[in-house]
């Protein structure tokens, strides 16, 4: 049975929902399922942009089908290669021997590299600028390196002003019969999982999504509907869409807020972090989050790390290191580029406390552009009650840098 959403004249959402995956590329939580998104043009020639995951393939053919019926697809542009979009090509070719294929030089590389066999059917090698005309519909290719792989590219269709967006503007979260931006509640049900999406698969390309955006600059007056690969499509609230993408890709917090991470093995150092929470809401400072880093997937926490201007980290010392989960979180913040945040340090440590100072080595050495408070709060064991000046001492020290954030 066929499950399709119109986009515009012309322009149908063919792809599939998928609530079945628990872990998006194997590593990532995805509670809300996620989308793979595909789309059918019908002009004089009927144009496939990109497939979906082979889980999702089955829906993405009847919905062709469907709306084909009878017809054959002429040409299939692929934008990205990453098979939760290209693992379906392979089946659409089978099924539709006169499709041509558009996509980069890259791109064919790697349709080799995975397997797919492009035999018989003509293949296009596009490059910046390269246009294609279906009928009415013209589209321009557009390259966008790293955004999220290196053949990446994006599609403007010059006609009906639909940007054919690949990875960026995507988002975790299953449409579930949506299509629309303005069809959900936003800010309420798709800020956080759009933020964890971008961050923790894109966020090391921060540079790259600037210069996309920066090619794309020109072309926005004529942009009507953004279509990535995942998520909503958009057909209005560009400028709150770009801000985010400014901020998630220039590595700006979106917030002054304090996020606090602890890391404890029997409650100690727990207790710490929640302390010190009291401690900043009673000197008016309520945008803050604590989470347990044991707990919580490094996924989620670093998102909230983008979001977010200061974090505090609170670790036990293990095995004379950093408590591995909390290490694993710095590691993360390293691989994802994430700079421009100021730290506060909470360690602990029964008999050699090393936590601190390796924290702020880390800090100070493998990232970039952070900034560390010097009250930092030492344990040993537990906190104390005649620790409670410290404890102060840090919480006016994090309300003072928050109220210089501009
Ligand atoms: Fe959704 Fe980079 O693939």
């Amino acid at each position: 049975m066929h499950c399709v959403r119109q986009v515009t004249d012309n322009l149908w959402w063919v792809g599939a929902n998928d609530h079945r995956t628990h872990l998006f590329e194997n590593i990532h939580p995805i509670p809300r399922g996620v989308s793979y998104n595909a789309y059918l043009l019908k002009d004089k020639q009927n144009v496939l942009f990109d497939t979906v995951d082979w889980s999702a393939c089955r829906q993405m053919l009847e919905n062709i089908e469907y709306l084909l019926d009878g017809a054959k697809l002429d040409a299939l542009v692929v934008n990205h290669l990453e098979p939760d979009h290209a693992a379906s090509l392979q089946e659409v070719l089978l099924r539709y021997p006169d499709c041509r294929i558009y996509c980069t030089e890259k791109g064919f590389m790697l349709m080799h590299q995975f397997g797919f066999h492009t035999d018989g059917h003509e293949t296009i090698e596009v490059k910046e600028g390269d246009t294609a005309c279906f009928g009415d519909h013209t589209v321009a290719f557009v390259q966008a390196q790293m955004v999220h792989w290196p053949e990446a590219m994006v599609t403007f269709d010059t006609t009906n002003g639909v940007l054919f967006s690949a990875d960026a503007f995507g988002s975790f979260i299953a449409l579930d019969g949506k299509l629309f931006k303005d069809e959900v509640n936003y800010d309420r049900d798709w800020i956080d999982e759009s933020r964890r999406y971008l961050t923790n698969i894109v966020g090391k390309y921060g540079p790259h999504i600037q210069k996309l955006l920066k090619k794309a600059a020109p072309l926005l007056p004529q942009i009507k509907y953004i279509c990535p690969l995942h998520g909503l499509v958009w057909r209005s609230d560009f400028d709150y869409l770009l801000d985010k993408y400014q901020h998630w890709s220039t590595y700006e917090p979106e917030e002054k807020a304090v996020m606090i991470c602890y890391a404890s093995m029997y409650g100690n150092t727990e207790a710490a972090a929640q302390a010190l929470a009291a401690k900043l809401a009673e000197l008016g400072v309520t945008n803050t989050v604590v989470y347990d880093v044991s707990n919580t997937h490094v996924s989620y926490l670093i998102s909230e790390t983008f979001r977010v201007s200061h974090i505090v980290l609170a670790s036990v010392t293990y095995n004379l290191g950093i408590y591995p989960v909390m290490h694993n979180y710095l590691m993360d913040m390293k691989a994802l580029n994430l700079q421009k945040r100021t730290f506060a340090i909470i360690e602990n440590g029964s008999w050699a406390c090393k936590s601190g100072d390796l924290m702020q080595d880390f800090l100070n050495n493998e990232l970039k552009d952070m900034t560390i408070l010097n009250e930092r709060l030492s344990l040993a064991s537990a906190m104390k009650e005649e620790q409670e000046d410290d404890l102060t001492s840090l919480a006016e020290a994090i309300r003072d840098s928050l109220n210089e954030v501009s």
